[in-house]
């Protein structure tokens, strides 16, 4: 599995505006989806462009565009908070939705909902913010296996090395792009140093 962890000032400033306890939702939801655009454009770094011959006022070219090829698919509800970036960036990206949320007792993914474009061949982001067990993330993987994508890329804001084990042995073919990888998971499955619950932090709920 590849795992690229985003490296740049930017990324560093809106991370700590979303890690810090006393941004409001608002804020943390404007931060969030700066971020969105960060995680887009690294990967999106190597998806395939064919050649588009166009006249500039000046003379011919022949210029690329990207393959109208790419799906992303939001795990519900904490995923929302990454469209952003991927609708205004590529526009003609086609959209799905994972409902699978995680049974606070045991950590393990319930899933209730799923409303997915045609997969086949198609470059696929998958939007999952917070990488804890990696439950919600590897569930959210297998079902769209099941539609034989071209690709998997993984979208999260932050990770947790036991996330990340995880993906590597049930997973090892997509990649992984995320913001930061944190430290370690804590006794309720959070991730530390984190940022509480995405969803809740997201959407003013509590
Ligand atoms: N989901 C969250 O929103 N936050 C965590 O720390 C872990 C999972």
């Amino acid at each position: 599995m590849q795992v690229i962890e985003i490296s740049h000032p930017l990324k560093d400033h809106y991370l700590t505006i979303i890690r810090d306890k006393e941004t409001d939702f608002e804020n943390f939801r404007e931060y969030s989806s700066k971020l969105s655009y960060l995680l887009f454009i690294e990967g999106t770094k190597n998806i395939s462009t064919k050649v588009k011959s166009i006249e500039t006022p000046l003379t011919s070219i022949d210029g690329l565009e990207i393959e109208n090829e790419n799906v992303a698919i939001a795990v519900l509800r904490a995923g929302l908070g990454l469209v952003d970036g991927v609708k205004n960036l590529l526009p003609s990206t086609s959209f799905g939705y994972i409902g699978v949320q995680r049974n606070e007792e045991t950590a393990t993914p319930e899933y209730y909902y799923e409303n997915l474009p045609n997969l086949e061949n198609k470059n696929v982001f998958i939007l999952e913010p917070m990488l804890a067990t990696g439950g919600s993330l590897s569930f959210a993987i297998d079902k769209v296996k099941e539609h034989n994508p071209k690709s998997i890329i993984a979208l999260t804001v932050i990770s947790a090395p036991e996330g990340i084990e995880r993906l590597k042995k049930e997973h090892s073919d997509i990649t992984l792009v995320t913001a930061k990888i944190d430290e370690k998971l804590n006794e309720n499955w959070y991730i530390v140093p984190g940022l509480g619950d995405m969803g809740d932090r997201l959407f003013g709920t509590t």
